[in-house]
């Protein structure tokens, strides 16, 4: 059948194929090891190894050096992007609880990041203020509250330079993106705002990753 669902290819993987993908394009070293494994009471919801793998690329593509991310857990997906960046590049990670922040931080440290990475703790919206000056940046990876997925999305277009690259996990919304509820209202909002301020795609991972490139 030629319908979206399999041009996609969601028919074709099995746990057994995305493993072996895994294993052979992105596979994990001590320190992806350590930062996809989480403590008891840390919820196991890192991207997963091809997604994180997807954003060291992305970002090696444009060569990025300041970049901002949203929604740290333990920082699987800030090393991955941390060794992504160009010399002198830096990444500032916002965390809104304090116990993942330090769990992050040590394993930020044990990976040999620690003078790239910076993590902040608190709330995105009241953190990303302060990261401003700093700016432009050139990506910006939202994988936090989804409430705040369009304030979040804004401040990206407004801080990216352009060909700046904004991107958003869990763009499907565990299934929800079109439920009529604050939050998939302000998924919506999200894509369509990207979408409006970029080149933008929903790259169908399992839970859809929306990809911008900043006009
Ligand atoms: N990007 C990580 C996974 C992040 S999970 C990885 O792939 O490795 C989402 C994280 O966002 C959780 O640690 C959660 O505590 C944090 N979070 C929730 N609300 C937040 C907020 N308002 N501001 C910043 N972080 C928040
Ligand atoms: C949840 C959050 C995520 O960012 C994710 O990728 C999966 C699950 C959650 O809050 O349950
Ligand atoms: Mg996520």
């Amino acid at each position: 059948m030629a319908d979206d669902t399999s041009r996609a290819g969601a028919r074709y993987t099995t746990p057994q194929i995305l493993e072996y993908v895994s294993r052979v394009h992105a596979p994990h070293d001590a320190a992806l090891v350590r930062a996809f494994a989480v403590p008891e009471g840390v919820p196991a919801i890192q991207v997963g190894p091809s997604e994180g793998r997807l954003l060291h690329l992305l970002l090696r593509l444009v060569d990025a050096k300041k970049v901002v991310e949203v929604g740290t857990l333990v920082g699987y997906s800030a090393i991955h992007m941390a060794r992504a960046l160009a010399p002198g590049g830096r990444l500032w990670s916002i965390e809104y609880e304090p116990r993942h922040a330090e769990i992050a931080r040590a394993n930020v440290a044990a990976a040999g990041l620690a003078d790239r990475v910076t993590i902040l703790v608190g709330a995105g919206r009241d953190v990303l203020p302060t990261l401003d000056g700093e700016g432009p940046f050139d990506a910006v990876f939202i994988d936090a509250d989804k409430q705040n997925y369009d304030h979040y999305g804004r401040w990206a277009v407004q801080h990216l330079r352009r060909g700046g690259l904004v991107i958003g996990d869990n763009s499907y919304l565990f299934g929800e993106l079109l439920d009529d509820s604050e939050r998939g209202r302000a998924m919506r909002a999200f894509h369509e705002l990207v979408a409006g301020a970029c080149d933008s795609v929903c790259i169908p991972t399992p839970d859809g990753l929306v990809v911008g490139i900043k006009r």
